[in-house]
């Protein structure tokens, strides 16, 4: 596949997940909740959650009706997480997404609400009523909850967070610093692969590989975050540089040291193109180059 017509479909599914956000995100949401939603969701972030559930829809041949939604559901639950995870009683963060964090905005409890309104109208959005045009079927919508909720909560980012507040100031072994990052960061991008795989039918040989991609690539992901956050300036990020050294965090980077974080990522890549060259399928070259892209990027 040429580069530009992966821009190209980059470009047309952006712009499709940012309408269905802003349809199904709430301005009349009451006593100024919806104002801190949609502050806290629209009109920023990479996307890269939702893009994965739609290549990978696209690889399975799925309904891309449901894909859509459960694209919205997984970048909800992420933009949840984000705002929690910036509140003063975790990583207590003044800048995402190039503006002030929604607690900075709006206040803690205000922000405290936007998250917890934001996990609920995700898996609203995964359940559709039947008079709703775009029917997604009850075995289908049972499957993708049962995929996000498995991966939001306590074995997937909530246990990963609790793991990474616990670790301030300790020294990890690189095994206790692998499953914390497959926890808070992985869970959820593996999820997004496996919800856009959902909506399509898959032999097993195929899910199973997709998985693999999905684990990989998550772990790649929070790997470059940490790299990201000593090379790169906050004017890139969007977000505070330097914040897991500041807050004595263990990282990759700490762990293995800037070089190190590098191979693993590199290794990480390799591992995501050998999952999906064994997995039988014909069409995943958005998924290939979305491995690039996590691995490539630099904000
Ligand atoms: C940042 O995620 C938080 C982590 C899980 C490392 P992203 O880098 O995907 O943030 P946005 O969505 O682009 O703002
Ligand atoms: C956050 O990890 C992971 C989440 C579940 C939100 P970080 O704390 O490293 O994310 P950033 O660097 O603030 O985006
Ligand atoms: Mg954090
Ligand atoms: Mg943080
Ligand atoms: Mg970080």
């Amino acid at each position: 596949m040429k580069v530009a017509d992966f821009d190209l479909w980059m470009r047309d599914e952006l712009a499709a997940v940012e309408s269905a956000l802003e349809r199904w995100v709430p301005a009349t949401a009451p006593a100024g909740l919806g104002e801190a939603m949609r502050y806290g969701v629209l009109d920023g972030g990479k996307r890269l959650r939702p893009l994965l559930v739609l290549a990978a829809c696209d690889a399975a041949l799925g309904c891309r009706a449901a894909a859509l939604r459960a694209a919205v559901a997984v970048e909800l639950i992420h933009a949840y997480s984000l705002i929690h995870d910036d509140m003063p009683c975790m990583d207590d963060d003044v800048l995402r997404r190039g503006k002030p964090t929604v607690h900075v905005r709006f206040g803690e409890a205000q922000a405290m609400l936007a998250g917890d309104a934001m996990q609920a109208l995700a898996f609203e959005v995964l359940t559709p009523g039947p008079g709703e045009a775009d029917a997604v079927p009850p075995l289908l919508q049972a499957r993708l909850c049962g995929l996000l909720a498995r991966a939001a909560g306590s074995e997937g980012m909530a246990g990963g967070q609790a793991i990474d507040l616990a670790s301030i100031g300790l020294s990890l072994t690189e095994s206790q610093l692998r499953d914390m990052h497959r926890r808070k960061t992985g869970a959820l991008l593996q999820a997004s692969v496996l919800m856009g795989a959902a909506c399509g039918e898959l032999p097993a040989r195929a899910w199973d590989a997709l998985a693999g991609y999905g684990a990989s690539l998550g772990l790649a992901f929070q790997v470059v975050d940490d790299i990201l956050d000593v090379t790169q300036a906050s004017e890139t990020l969007g977000k505070t540089a330097g914040k897991d050294m500041h807050d004595n965090k263990p990282t990759y980077v700490s762990v293995l040291g800037l070089d190190g974080a590098r191979a693993q990522a590199e290794d990480l890549r390799s591992r995501a193109h050998e999952a999906l060259a064994r997995s039988g399928l014909t069409q995943h070259a958005y998924l290939s180059l979305l491995a690039d892209l996590v691995v490539d990027r630099t904000s």
